[in-house]
């Protein structure tokens, strides 16, 4: 069994918050983003940002290649930053490991170029484009949004998020180990 964090559900005022930029790219982070991965795995999602397990600062992992059980290519983020963003936009229907079972339709732009390190502290740049991966495209933008406090029901109207949020909070009391 590995070691993994508890997910973060909403309404916990966690999701809601800004997380602070990471100055030293150590070990420390390093375990944290592998923590992370085993996190998202284990709760087979394709994204997770550190505010979903409590820790407030600019980290994300990802992998959208995936299949069934088989783990394909994670990335891992620290400190990305969106320098750019197309003026096309692209839809898909979105979920997150924070609201589980809810799902909808978003909004995005189309590509987008982030900027981040990787866990080795090295810089990259990774270019989206909605054709090509539309899933990567909103996966990355969703995960950079819970860094900065901001959770995809938050573009749907406010009834339709409050809805949402009663919705997990009924299936987190039904059953503490919901994914
Ligand atoms: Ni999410």
């Amino acid at each position: 069994m590995n070691d993994v964090y508890e997910v973060v559900k909403v309404p916990a005022p966690v999701l809601k918050q800004q997380a602070d930029i990471i100055g030293t790219v150590d070990g420390a982070i390093e375990k944290q983003l592998s923590k992370m991965l085993e996190t998202m795995y284990a709760s087979k999602g394709v994204g997770l940002a550190a505010n979903q397990v409590g820790i407030l600062n600019r980290a994300l992992v990802m992998d959208v290649t995936q299949q069934g059980e088989e783990r394909g290519q994670a990335i891992y983020m620290i400190n990305p930053e969106i320098i750019w963003e197309s003026e096309e936009r692209s839809t898909y229907q979105e979920g997150c490991l924070s609201i589980p079972q809810q799902y909808a339709d978003i909004e995005r732009p189309a590509s987008v170029r982030v900027k981040y390190l990787d866990e080795k502290g090295a810089a990259h740049e990774l270019l989206t484009n909605a054709e090509e991966n539309l899933l990567l495209n909103h996966c990355v933008q969703h995960e950079i949004d819970h860094l900065n406090g901001r959770l995809f029901i938050d573009y749907l109207s406010s009834i339709r998020r409050n809805m949402m949020v009663k919705k997990v909070q009924k299936l987190v009391k039904q059953d503490q180990h919901v994914l």
